[in-house]
């Protein structure tokens, strides 16, 4: 039997990959999930709005199905996430007058939320991310003027990890976010970070979601994130590991849907020193580094098909569309 992933890197951390109750159920999916990965995340299936889309109504059907697939193998669960400006139920801010509702009704949600859904995967959910993309975009802003914010101040990202740490106390808690590795959002990530840390919040880890591109991160931005992050006494994990074939800049812009196919050897071949570089750090940080996670099986499925724009193929993850190696998987577990 040949190697997968996890065997070439069980010295150093657990590989996962977000799955759907679709992935999972295919068999050529599920058979290279078992034989590369030891963790999964589910890619949309416990967010607030699919798993809570009513007040009194939980829809636990995929979620449950990924867990039970995870138990069956062995695999280790990653929780994908407890708290988010976006995927949120339509109930959740607002009264029966369609109202925004008080401060203290939110957080009595976010509790009851948080309290139930923990406890349902207690003991087999090891991680949790309990709050995700709680900084703005805008450079000179510090938290995103969500509704979670508009009516509850900083307060909610404080008690999420609170209540998620009443729930299941073993469980290891996460801040997750993105474009962490750029200097400007790296320093605010840092400066909420820091202020739960002080205010001995029960946190323990911090998310890289690392949707990165041939020439994004350089080594040096990600060593500092590393260093900086893990300096709080913070883990840090790889929570949403992949590699756009675009540069950023370029995918910022309006593009056309269906412009065409730009994955040529070049590129290819650069998506397999990028992903060699950033694999070389992670093993140089393993004391760190408690775990890597891609967002995707393969180039079949992928977020950055619909992002920034639908219709665009892109070919960010280590698999192709037949689910064959690339080059840069090689170039991963040569070493
Ligand atoms: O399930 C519904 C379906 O009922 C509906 O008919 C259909 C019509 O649009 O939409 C389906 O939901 C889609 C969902 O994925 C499941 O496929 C949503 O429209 C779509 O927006 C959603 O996209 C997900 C996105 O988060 C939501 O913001 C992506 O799959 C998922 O990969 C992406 O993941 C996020 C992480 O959670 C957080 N970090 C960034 C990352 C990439 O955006």
């Amino acid at each position: 039997p040949s190697k997968g992933l996890k065997d070439y890197y069980d010295k150093y951390f657990p590989i996962g990959v977000a799955v759907s109750p679709y992935s999972i159920k295919n068999p050529k999916e599920s058979a290279l999930i078992l034989k590369e990965f030891n963790s999964l995340t589910p890619e949309n299936a416990m967010k607030m709005a699919p798993i809570h889309p009513e007040e009194n109504r939980y829809n636990w059907k995929d979620a449950d199905s990924i867990v039970a697939f995870a138990q069956v193998h062995g695999l280790r669960v990653r929780g994908h996430n407890l708290c988010w400006h976006e995927q949120t139920p339509k109930w959740l801010f607002y009264d029966q007058q369609g109202k925004l509702v008080t401060k203290e009704i939110l957080l009595k949600r976010l509790k009851d939320h948080i309290f139930t859904v923990v406890n349902r995967y207690k003991g087999k959910i090891y991680a949790w991310d309990v709050v995700n993309e709680a900084i703005d975009d805008d450079s000179t802003k510090f938290l995103r003027n969500s509704l979670w914010y508009q009516i509850c101040g900083e307060d909610f990202i404080f008690k999420a990890f609170e209540y998620a740490h009443e729930a299941d106390p073993k469980a290891v808690l996460f801040y997750n976010d993105y474009n962490t590795e750029r200097p400007e959002k790296r320093e605010r990530v840092y400066k909420l970070l820091k202020k739960l840390v002080d205010a001995k919040v029960p946190i323990n880890a911090v998310g890289l979601q690392a949707h990165w591109s041939l020439d994004e991160p350089t080594q040096k931005d990600l060593i500092t994130t590393i260093e900086r992050f893990s300096s709080l006494g913070l883990k840090v994990q790889i929570t949403e590991l992949d590699m756009s074939v675009y540069p950023w800049e370029k995918n910022r812009r309006d593009l056309r849907p269906g412009e065409s196919d730009t994955y040529t050897p070049e590129a290819e071949q650069k998506q397999a020193d990028q992903y060699a570089m950033v694999f070389k750090v992670f093993r140089q940080y393993k004391s760190v580094v408690s775990g890597v996670t891609f967002w995707n099986i393969s180039d079949k499925h992928t977020w950055l098909d619909e992002y920034p724009v639908k219709g665009r193929k892109n070919y960010p993850l280590l698999f192709d569309q037949n689910l064959q190696p690339k080059k840069a998987y090689q170039s991963v577990v040569a070493f």
